[in-house]
């Protein structure tokens, strides 16, 4: 029988991170967690073993500690990283460059330097439709030309992209994929993990969901003047299961030694555009309740309208998003009810 292969999963419980976890057990894969709890508990690992049955290694450690890096690199036998860890807020990367650009930089960096020293081959990286900025043509494709980045978090994803490339083409036993995420809502259907923002969330469905708890008073849509069809702007929703099932697929693209070149990228997103204003319809109505919402005036930085044609991940991964918005949005406010003891 073919051994186990295992997966080392850095931001691991984190909500993409513990949702993936779930479904690489499922899909026979073993996974060790590693992650530094600066924006997640470890409450989500232990849902993760409730989901599974299974004891999933566990090591508090920051990617950025490259010696505390290396001795798990030293402890487990794995040939896969899926690297999640990173700080993901658009506004506080305005207002704090140097802190993202040494998180999100260095812990990757120190990522494909132990992959090297180690002889482990497949690396798998976080990325954003952020890349792509305010495209010229919709939907955006792999091919898409990126825009510069508008915020330095954004930057550190373009950069990470770049740096996996490179690394990728010098280095002979090194694989790369970047999965570019569009919207990530929702959360696991057992409601015992899924997202955690914590303060005052930046994303709409946790500020929805947590409207709808009584946790918010108000959400503001940011913009009803925009030139789309109901003039709020359009996004591409992903189930946050179909896109863990994502990773899982990439990684057996790269396990089973499937890729074509050395460095590939997916977008991964459902394929439609999504209204923020659609979304806040629908989510009243599957969940039977009315939200407190008022038009406010746009956000600094949002780009009209972005979603993913979807066709690479579809063909060539296999891989395709299963879910409908309205159960998406049924597992979002399960999972918000759960955390606020509704
Ligand atoms: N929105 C509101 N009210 C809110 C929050 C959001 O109306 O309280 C709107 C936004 O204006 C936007 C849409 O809801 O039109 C989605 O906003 P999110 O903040 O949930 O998501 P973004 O599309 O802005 O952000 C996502 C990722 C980021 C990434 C960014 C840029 O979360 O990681 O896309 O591509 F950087």
């Amino acid at each position: 029988m073919e051994a186990k292969k295992t997966v080392l999963i850095s931001g691991g419980a984190g909500y993409i991170g513990s949702h993936t976890a779930v479904e690489l057990i499922g899909a026979g894969y073993d996974v060790v967690v590693i992650d530094n709890l600066s924006n997640s508990e470890e409450a989500s690992v232990e849902g993760v073993r409730r989901i599974t049955g299974r004891d999933i290694p566990f090591e508090i450690v920051d990617t950025c500690d490259m010696a505390a890096l290396r001795s798990v690199f030293a402890k487990y036998d794995f040939d896969t990283v899926i690297h999640f860890a990173a700080f993901k807020a658009v506004g506080e990367s305005v207002a704090e460059p140097l802190k993202y650009y040494a998180n999100n930089l260095v812990s990757f960096m120190n990522i494909v330097e132990m992959m090297k020293e180690f002889g482990r081959p497949n690396v798998l990286f976080s990325s954003s439709a952020t890349v792509y900025g305010d495209a010229e043509t919709l939907p955006v494709t792999e091919l898409t030309p990126r825009k510069p980045a508008t915020s330095p978090y954004g930057n550190t994803k373009q950069m990470a992209e770049d740096i996996l490339r490179d690394c990728c083409a010098a280095y002979a036993g090194l694989y790369g994929i970047a999965l570019r995420y569009f919207n990530p809502v929702g959360a696991h259907p057992s409601a015992l993990i899924g997202e955690l923002p914590r303060g005052v969330p930046n994303n709409l469905v946790p500020f929805v969901t947590q409207t709808a708890a009584g946790v918010r008073e108000c959400l503001s849509i940011f913009g009803d003047d925009y030139d789309t069809p109901d003039g709020t702007c359009l996004r591409d929703y992903i189930d946050i299961v179909d896109l863990a099932c994502a990773h899982v697929a990439a990684v057996r693209r790269m396990t089973e030694g499937k890729m074509e070149g050395k460095f590939e990228i997916f977008n991964v997103g459902t394929g439609h555009p999504v209204s923020v204003l659609e979304l806040v319809t629908t989510f009243e109505k599957v969940n039977g309740l009315k939200l407190n919402y008022r038009m406010a005036p746009r956000r600094a930085g949002d780009v009209p309208a972005v979603w993913a044609d979807t066709s690479r991940a579809n063909e060539v991964l296999g891989w395709k998003a299963e879910c409908s918005l309205e159960d998406t949005l049924r597992s979002a406010w399960e999972w918000e009810k759960r955390v606020r003891g509704l």
